[in-house]
């Protein structure tokens, strides 16, 4: 019967950890108790927000595409999910880099309303 318990939380906890981008969007949209908006992600990502950046400075407005880090002239893979199926895999590379890149755009956290409507709209690119 324990075992049974334990076995049940290990899996439990494996189901937790997101590895798709859908698994993504599922988790930020529970974080934020409502569902995610497309057309808020698209504009979210390509507004500057008081910042010197948007999202899109460095990952272009159309990201299926190719970008350029704005400060270091680096390409940077498309983060579309559509255009690289590496992206939105791993749970502690998408949590640091949400970190560090709204921080450098926004000087703060993104939400997790914000992170889901983002990832609505990469999910919506072909
Ligand atoms: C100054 C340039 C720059 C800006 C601005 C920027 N990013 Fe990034 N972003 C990067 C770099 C560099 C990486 C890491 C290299 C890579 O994965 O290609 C990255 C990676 C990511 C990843 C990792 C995804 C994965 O699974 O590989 C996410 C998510 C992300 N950025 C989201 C955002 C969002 C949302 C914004 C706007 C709030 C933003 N970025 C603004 C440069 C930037």
């Amino acid at each position: 019967m324990r075992h049974i318990l334990i076995i049940a939380t290990l899996l439990g906890a494996t189901g937790a950890l997101a590895e798709t981008p859908r698994d993504f969007l599922a988790r930020f949209e529970k974080e934020a108790g409502a569902s995610a908006s497309v057309a808020r992600g698209a504009s979210f990502f390509t507004a500057r927000q008081g910042g010197e950046w948007s999202c899109a400075s460095c990952h272009t407005e159309r990201p299926t595409q190719p970008g350029r880090h704005a400060k270091t002239d680096k390409a940077i893979q498309p983060l579309a999910p559509a255009a690289n199926g590496e992206r939105f895999t791993n749970v502690a590379k998408v949590d640091k880099w949400f970190r560090r890149n709204c921080n450098d755009t926004l000087n703060r956290l993104c939400s997790a309303q914000e992170k889901a409507d983002v990832m609505a709209w990469l999910l919506s690119l072909k």
